[in-house]
This record gives structure tokens, C-alpha cells and sequence, in this order.
């Protein structure tokens, strides 16, 4: 094992997919109590990709991961780890061997971090830790969930919020450090506003006195949600985390190139930006177009509006994820990709 060190974190390239099946506002309101007018002006989501059933989350989370690994040039093979952000995964064990193997990244340690909303920003500051100590050179983080199989389609306050996505961002050791600081937080006792509850129903009640472990059968619920606290938390959380970052490096948030916050609703995107005094044209959304995908709404919305070309070398993003647990936590980044 290396001597610990302090190296620099490099963002070395991103990529993102999402499914082909888009729903709309407008086929939701053919099934359940809704309409367009309802979701797009309180969220400001007009359609959602949900994963067709011959797919699964390790497919589009390959082809995040894939990407990424063209653009910043690198083999499966070079990945010394992979940090597979998701509350949605194919297997309780984790999903994250399942990517290494569906990547063919041999030489990868891999494994899951489940954070539901924050998982990207926790697992980027993980994989952080990881390139600081000189532990490891090249990580991929990726963000990946695809919630469509976790809500009540027929319950109208939260199935019309979500959609599936992935997203993923390569991390490299580097004499320079592209992220400027972080800062994660927790409030477990508000655990309860959001949440896919564990539930253990007994197969056979006849028998319960003389039960034996295989006749009890464990499942999850559906995601439930207290829209309203969530809000409130998420609006006065996030701003106070920002500006605690940005404290820690003696900036003032007009330094502040780009604002991505984790893709929930568009309100939540202009009373955090509100607050902080930073204005629109520097808020990052495509909220409209996927709903809110969880841990993958931060890396989708990063590749794309790096990919359009908005986001140049120099530029400060201030990151931050939000949401079950409740979780929260920001980082402070410059950008530094040569294209
Ligand atoms: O990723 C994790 C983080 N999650 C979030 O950040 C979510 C945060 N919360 C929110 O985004 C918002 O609270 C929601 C979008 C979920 C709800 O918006 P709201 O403005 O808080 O609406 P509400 O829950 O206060 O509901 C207002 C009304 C209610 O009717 P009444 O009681 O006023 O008659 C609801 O029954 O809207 C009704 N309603 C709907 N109507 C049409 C709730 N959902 C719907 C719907 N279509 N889909």
C-alpha cells in the first residue's frame, strides 16, 4: 500500500444515458387524476425515460460508463475502482460487480453506495478520498437509479416526480485538485419523510408459532413521500451547505459559474438560487425533459451542458445532491477537461 499523500482529484470526463421510453405529462393524465398544467407549473417536468422491461439498470449504466471512458481516452482495464451510486439495484448485495463485469474492468474493486439523491455527490467525494491518499489513479463514479420500478404509478403525488437515468464521471490522479471542497450531512431522524420502507410479511399465519426463517419473505414498499417537508428542508439545507463550501475556500458565491443542484423540481432550483442571489442564466436544469432520476440527475445534467458546449475550462460549479435519509451535500468544483 502507498505511504498516504495528498494528491489532486482530476475530473477527467463524463458521460450519461438515459432510456429510450418517454413518458409525458399528458399520457400520465390518461391513467391517473393529473394534468400537464399541474406538473410542469409546480415541478417544471414535462416528460420522464423509464426503463423498458428487457433492460436493466447496469445497461444504461454501462453506456454512461462507456462514454466516459472514450472521452477521457482510458480501457475498462485502467479502472482501479468503481463507486456505483444507486438505491435501485438489481441485486441487495449491490450492483456494482455487475458493472465491473459488464464493463470488463478486471483490474476494478467496485461497490455500491446507496444515498438515493445524494449518492452521486457522496460517491464523488469518496472516490475523492480514495485519489488523495494515493490509493488509487483512475475511479469511476456513477450515478444510476431507476425509480419507475419503486413508485405507485397510481399514486399522483410522487409517481409524475420521477424517471430512470444514469450518469457517470471519470476521477484521475493529478498534481492539480479540481475539487475545491465538500461538505456531507445527515438528519437520520427525519428518515421517515422519504423513504422505500423494508417490510417482512409471514407467508403462512397458520404457522406462525412454528415459523421457520425460510416461511417469512421479505419486500420493500413503495416510495412514499412528505412532498411538503421535503421541500422545506431542501430549500433552506442546500443553500446553508453551499455556503459552507464556499466559506471553507474564501470565495463569495459570485465565483459561482454554475449552479447544479440535484434535479428535483424546478422551484427547488430557483428559491436555492434565489437565495444564494445567483441568477437563472447560471442555474442548470433539463429537469423538464427527465423528471427528477435520483443519483443520476447530477452527472446527466453535468454531460449535457458540458457537452453543449456551456461549461469552459475555469469555470466553478457548485454541486449539490439532496434527498432521502435525509442526506445532503455540496462540492466545489473547477473544471479543467480539454477537449
Ligand atoms: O429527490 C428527492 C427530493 N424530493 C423533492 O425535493 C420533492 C420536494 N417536494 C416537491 O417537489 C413538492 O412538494 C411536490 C411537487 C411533490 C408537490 O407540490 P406542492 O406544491 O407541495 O403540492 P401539494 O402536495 O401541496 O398538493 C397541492 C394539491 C393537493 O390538493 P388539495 O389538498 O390542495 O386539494 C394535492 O392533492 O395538489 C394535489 N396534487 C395533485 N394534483 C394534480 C398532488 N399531486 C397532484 C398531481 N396532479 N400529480
Amino acid at each position: 500500500m502507498k505511504a498516504l499523500a495528498h494528491y489532486g482529484t482530476h475530473i477527467l470526463s463524463t458521460g450519461s444515458s438515459v432510456p429510450s421510453i418517454c413518458v409525458t405529462n399528458h399520457m400520465l393524465s390518461d391513467t391517473i387524476d393529473t394534468s400537464d398544467e399541474w406538473i410542469s407549473s409546480r415541478t417544471g417536468i414535462t416528460e420522464r425515460r423509464i426503463l423498458p422491461s428487457n433492460q436493466s439498470i447496469i445497461d444504461i449504466a454501462t453506456e454512461a460508463s462507456v462514454e466516459a471512458l472514450n472521452k477521457g481516452f482510458l480501457k475498462a482495464y485502467d479502472l482501479d475502482l468503481i463507486l456505483f451510486a444507486t438505491s435501485t439495484p438489481n441485486d441487495l448485495f449491490g450492483s456494482a460487480s455487475q458493472l465491473q463485469t459488464s464493463l470488463g474492468a478486471t483490474q476494478a474493486a467496485s461497490f455500491d453506495i446507496t444515498a438515493a439523491c445524494s449518492g452521486f455527490v457522496i460517491a464523488l467525494t469518496v472516490g475523492h478520498q480514495f485519489i488523495q491518499t494515493g490509493m488509487y489513479r483512475n475511479i469511476l463514479v456513477v450515478g444510476a437509479d431507476t425509480l419507475s420500478q419503486w413508485v405507485d404509478w397510481s399514486d399522483r403525488t410522487t409517481c409524475i416526480l420521477f424517471g430512470d437515468g444514469a450518469g457517470a464521471v471519470i476521477l484521475q490522479r493529478s498534481s492539480t485538485n479540481d475539487i475545491l471542497s465538500f461538505k456531507l450531512n445527515t438528519n437520520g431522524s427525519e428518515s421517515h419523510q422519504l423513504r422505500i420502507s423494508c417490510h417482512t410479511s409471514v407467508k403462512n399465519h397458520a404457522t406462525q408459532e412454528i415459523l421457520y426463517p425460510q416461511k417469512l419473505q421479505h419486500g420493500y414498499q413503495y416510495l412514499t413521500m412528505n412532498g411538503k417537508e421535503v421541500y422545506k428542508f431542501a430549500v433552506s439545507a442546500v443553500p446553508a451547505s453551499i455556503v459552507k463550501c464556499l466559506n471553507q475556500i474564501n470565495i463569495d458565491t459570485d465565483k459561482i459559474t454554475w449552479l447544479l443542484l440535484h434535479q428535483a423540481n424546478q422551484r427547488i432550483l430557483e428559491t436555492v438560487a434565489d437565495k444564494l442571489k445567483i441568477t437563472d442564466d447560471k442555474v442548470i436544469s433539463n429537469i423538464k425533459f427527465y423528471g427528477n432520476t435520483s443519483a443520476a440527475s447530477i452527472p446527466i445534467a453535468l454531460n449535457e451542458t458540458f457537452n453543449s458546449g456551456h461549461i469552459c475550462n475555469g469555470d466553478i460549479i457548485a454541486i449539490s445532491g439532496f434527498g432521502a435519509g435525509l442526506t445532503w451535500g455540496t462540492i466545489l468544483m473547477k473544471w479543467n477537461i480539454i477537449q
